[in-house]
């Protein structure tokens, strides 16, 4: 695949590959009954796939002690790269125990299939309450992402890894674009500016005004909405997938508007979450990354800007992305148009707040959400998708 020299490096300099080459793949096969096993969660098996497409870049493997001790602290990499996650594999102590430093392991999904391998170059453990409060700011174990870090085992294992097979998602398969694909297709395209958006949530109209208010000033629009696991009363993939396509036949230009699947679990981490939400876009080729209120945020954990103030805590050029930052964006009805407190000289009364929260629990008390809310079309997929009757 050409390079382009115009294009944004992907974070560390290189995108990574540890997708295994045919060769490897049949010698991985040829000693898969022969070495120890360990089974991840649908959540590890998205850390192992973002890895080998390249969209952690740099990172090659699951995370030794120096990187993740220095990520929870400070949001670097022991070599000094900005990172905010940590990106781990966790045991018990009884998996981990019998596992030798050095070795390779096989890494299993849920359902039991051969689909990675780890090799080994360290155990080690971890100190949960500090990493909750670091990554979270919070160590209420209601919080989603502290309830992962506490449920989960007491041991890292680190080091290198092959990805074997892949998660099929069937649902999406034309929105399966990597790395190395999207990056290609902003070179096709000649695009030298591409924004890109995140999201948990069906369309609404506020996410809608802010990224048509990024995509009036870049080349293009990469929407990435992300579809690994999210906690479970959040609206499933593949209705949220069906919202988009919708939106996108009726109220988007087609030639600068790209629906790529990030196929990463979410975290809810808030502020860290944003940082590395826009690192992983870098990776996918854009230049520039939509935050607007509250980003990865959940109840009232976070303030509604803290997300974009951690942007300031970086250089622009350790980033190598930019943050497009919006404020909360509401349906002023003395205008009739979304707007933010910004653009808009309306008083509270004036203005419908939105958010993916309020559609949620307007459709579980069986409520469809009005106009200033969702598109109709967007509107009746939900309704239709939770079961509701649309009124005549
Ligand atoms: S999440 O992935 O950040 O948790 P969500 O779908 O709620 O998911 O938001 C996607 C993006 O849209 C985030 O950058 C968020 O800050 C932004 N956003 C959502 N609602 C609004 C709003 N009403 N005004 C401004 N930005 C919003």
């Amino acid at each position: 695949m050409s390079q382009n020299p115009d294009a944004i490096a992907p974070h560390g300099g290189q995108l990574v590959n540890r997708i295994a080459t045919p060769e490897q793949r049949a010698e991985f096969l040829s000693k898969a009954d022969f070495l120890p096993r360990v089974q991840l969660d649908d959540r590890t098996v998205s850390d192992v796939e973002m890895i080998a497409i390249g969209a952690f870049s740099p990172l090659t493997g699951f995370m030794n002690q120096e990187d993740c001790d220095r990520t929870v602290t400070e949001m670097r990499l022991a070599n000094g790269l900005v990172w905010s996650i940590p990106i781990t594999l966790s045991v018990s102590e009884e998996v981990a125990s019998p596992l030798q430093e050095g070795g390779l392991i096989r890494l299993d999904n849920s359902r039991g299939e051969f689909i990675g391998v780890l090799q080994l170059t360290q155990k080690y453990h971890y100190d949960k309450s500090r990493e909750a409060i670091k990554v979270y700011r919070t160590d209420d174990a209601k919080h989603p992402g502290v309830q992962v870090l506490y449920s989960q085992g007491n041991v890292h294992l680190a080091g290198d890894i092959w990805l074997l097979q892949r998660e099929p998602h069937p649902q999406f398969p034309t929105y399966q674009i990597d790395p190395a694909a999207s990056r290609e297709l902003f070179r096709e395209n000649g695009w030298k500016t591409i924004v890109g958006f995140q999201t948990r949530n069906p369309i609404h109209r506020a996410h809608e005004y802010i990224q048509k208010c990024a995509l009036e000033t870049v080349d293009a629009l990469f929407l990435h909405p992300l579809v690994g696991v999210t906690k479970d009363d959040d609206i499933a993939a593949d209705v949220r997938m069906r919202c988009y396509e919708i939106l996108l036949e009726h109220y988007y230009p087609h030639d600068r508007v790209v629906l790529a699947i990030n196929p990463a679990a979410m975290r809810y981490a808030g502020p860290r979450e944003a940082i590395f939400h826009a690192l992983v876009r870098k990776n996918y080729g854009c230049t520039h990354f939509i935050v607007g209120r509250d980003h990865a945020g959940v109840g009232d954990y976070y303030g509604t800007y803290d997300a974009q103030y951690i942007f300031d805590e970086f250089e622009p050029t350790e980033l190598g992305i930019v943050p497009m930052k919006f404020e909360h964006a509401f349906y002023c009805t003395r205008t009739k148009q979304m707007a933010t407190s910004k653009t808009s000289p309306s008083k509270p009364e004036e203005r419908i707040h939105l958010s993916g929260t309020k559609v949620r629990e307007m459709l579980r008390r069986g409520e469809l959400p009005p106009p200033e809310f969702s598109r109709p079309e967007v509107a009746a997929e939900l309704a239709r998708a939770m079961q509701i009757q649309i009124p005549a």
